[in-house]
């Protein structure tokens, strides 16, 4: 008996691939999952512990404990004010909280726009639905920005929504002010959801800032703002992200969950909840460790035969040219990877597992140490030197 059309045609992550790859070899150098080096704070923990040991033990409301979704209504106080009634669903990281609003919004055969070089999990996510991934290539010239002509000519009479990603994994781009502007206006007319992944925002170092969509007048009834507590507290494993959307999106959104995920642990929640109050002065101090070993990976790049980049402007990525090596050797960025992986133990993950558009590119992870970064960029060029 066959398994389902839907599991059988699911690709894997190539980013899980190259981490799988590595398990097999000793003394490798990671520079594959996009997760924080460090511990979530000190204070979040304790707080978890806390009410763990209070007996928090129970199931929970299934959009989030009030008082996480007040602190994050709080968080937002000056920019999408939500009410934290029903306008927030809390779910396990804000990998769900995507796969629930593509859920709410999007039937089989609708076609949903994604800019890529992409998060891959889209991909995913998108085939899950049964809707049609349309993609949108950022080039590399504009600094990974896309360019919203390119995306109205993307648009047709099928086109349900759009998943915007800024600051992107995998290439740091950060989407600037006039561009949303014009993105804005591009969908302000038009029947088109937007799903707007920030779960980046806090890691920015971009002097001009960082805009989000949500700013722009005439969208926050069609807009689902995703976020979650990954990426800004360093809290990967706690999984925990939340949605902010019109009342009937959260309420659709929060009856899909309660079939999947139905709600996060109690104590989770709380410490989220406390962080967001009492921890925020943390993540600045994250954001310019991530600056730095920014600057230091893109200083190593430039020293290293075949590779080049311009520098991210938020998250904790580097997307590298190398194309003039995957010339030189007649690989693609995958075969390149493995067998930089093979010949040196320096896991990085091929470009084009984020679209086709990412062929030629590969991307590193500087959320690791600067040690980490100089012992593996010192095997990269021993690498590339003898190619
Ligand atoms: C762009 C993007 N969105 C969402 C996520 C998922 O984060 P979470 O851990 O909250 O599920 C990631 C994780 O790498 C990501 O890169």
């Amino acid at each position: 008996m066959e398994l389902s059309n839907l599991a059988r045609s699911l690709g894997g992550s190539v980013i899980r691939e190259m981490f799988n790859e590595a398990l097999k070899l000793e003394d490798t150098i990671s520079f594959t999952v996009g997760e924080p080096d460090f511990i979530t704070p000190q204070p979040i923990i304790d707080e978890a512990c806390r009410r763990w040991q209070d007996g928090l033990t129970h199931y929970t409301p299934n959009s989030g404990v009030i008082e996480l979704r007040r602190a994050i209504a709080s968080y937002h106080a000056n920019d999408l004010r939500p009410d934290p009634e029903n306008q927030i669903m809390v779910s396990c990281g804000a990998t769900e909280a995507i796969q629930m609003a593509l859920f709410t919004l999007v039937d089989p055969g609708d076609e949903v726009i994604v800019i890529t070089p992409a998060w891959p999990n889209y991909f995913g996510q998108i085939g899950m639905c049964g809707a049609v991934l349309k993609v949108v290539p950022a080039r590399e010239e504009n600094d990974f920005v896309p360019d919203p002509d390119d995306i109205k000519r993307a648009i047709t009479d099928k086109t349900k929504l759009i998943i915007l990603n800024s600051p992107s994994n995998p290439t740091g781009a950060v989407i600037d002010r006039d561009t949303c502007a014009a993105i804005a206006a591009l969908l302000r007319e038009r029947d088109i959801y937007i799903i707007t992944d920030e779960i980046y925002s806090k890691l920015v170092y971009d002097e001009a800032g960082y805009t989000s969509i949500t700013s722009f007048e005439g969208l926050a009834d069609k807009t689902v703002y995703i976020s979650g507590f990954s990426k800004m507290f360093a809290m990967t494993g706690w999984r925990l992200g939340y949605a902010i959307a019109r009342p009937d999106i959260i309420r659709n959104m929060t009856k899909l969950h309660e079939n999947g995920a139905s709600c996060l642990p109690a104590p989770s929640q709380m410490a989220a909840a406390y962080g967001l109050r009492n921890c925020l002065p943390e993540i600045d101090a994250m954001r310019e460790s991530y600056r730095r070993r920014r600057d230091l990976i893109c200083s190593l790049v430039d020293e290293t035969k075949g590779l080049s980049i311009r520098p991210p402007k938020g998250a904790f990525y580097a997307f590298v040219n190398a194309k003039p090596l995957c010339q030189a050797t007649g690989m693609t960025s995958r075969q390149l990877c493995m067998d930089l992986l093979k010949k040196t133990g320096v896991v990085t993950v091929p470009g084009s597992g984020f679209g086709d558009q990412g062929e030629g590119y590969i991307r590193i992870t500087y959320a690791t140490s600067d040690e980490n970064i100089r012992r593996g960029f010192a095997r990269i060029q021993a690498y590339t030197a003898e190619l």
